[in-house]
């Protein structure tokens, strides 16, 4: 399929909080756009897994931001500068949310931005899925989920921080009300995408 080529590699992430239906939309989307590549954070590898068996948070942020340093060098860099499209369900922005939230006492959401930026490579666009938590935690609850994660308090405090992220960078965040049909929810964030790179594409024609 050529339709979707962007001039040169992108970055796009997947953010949300649980329940919102994210890797159900990252599995619609790779159908959509076979040619992306297609990841996600935590990774499966064995940095992934040691953050998902911890719950003390300053570990575990470390843990991800490992995890996260593997994922960018071995699958997110090489594939952006081979000029492909990569799709990363979670990237930084849920680092920022979750462990913000959990350590909001302690350390400002800022600082967990910075210690990611001058070595890390930002998202070009971001898709935010919004849910209310209440019937995000329906969803996990469904699923059997019980984690520290899949609380409502917690759900709630993990949502508005990721709303301050979308509302300080409108540029880059795409947000999407995550309670309708999943498969209007899918249908909406590919044309998301479809625009923002036919948009790149023009800008980068009109600048030769
Ligand atoms: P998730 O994508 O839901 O994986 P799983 O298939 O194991 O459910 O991620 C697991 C949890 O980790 C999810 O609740 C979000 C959380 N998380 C963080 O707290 N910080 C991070 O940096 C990342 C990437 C995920």
């Amino acid at each position: 399929m050529q339709i979707m080529q962007a001039d040169r590699g992108l970055l796009i992430t997947l953010e949300g909080i649980d329940g919102a239906g994210k890797t159900t939309v990252a599995r619609m989307l790779h159908k959509r756009f076979p040619d992306f590549v297609f990841t996600r954070e935590p990774t499966e590898g064995p940095l992934g897994e040691l953050a998902r068996s911890t719950e003390e948070p300053l570990e575990q942020l470390f843990l991800f931001m490992a995890d996260h340093a593997n994922h960018l060098r071995s699958v997110v860099l090489p594939s952006i500068s081979s000029g492909r499209i990569v799709v990363s369900d979670r990237y930084i922005d849920s680092r920022v949310a979750y462990q913000g939230a959990l350590m909001r006492d302690l350390v400002p959401l800022d600082w967990i931005y910075e210690i990611h930026r001058p070595w890390s490579r930002m998202p070009d666009m971001t898709l935010l899925f919004r849910i209310d938590p209440s019937l995000a935690l329906e969803r996990c609850t469904n699923r059997g989920a019980t984690s520290i994660f899949e609380r409502e308090s917690f759900l709630r405090e993990v949502s508005r921080n990721f709303d301050i992220l979308a509302s300080r960078e409108p540029e880059r965040f795409v947000v999407i009300d995550a309670e309708r049909e999943i498969s209007d929810v899918a249908d909406r964030a590919a044309s998301e995408i479809e625009r923002f790179i036919r948009r790149r594409n023009n800008l980068a024609g009109t600048q030769l």
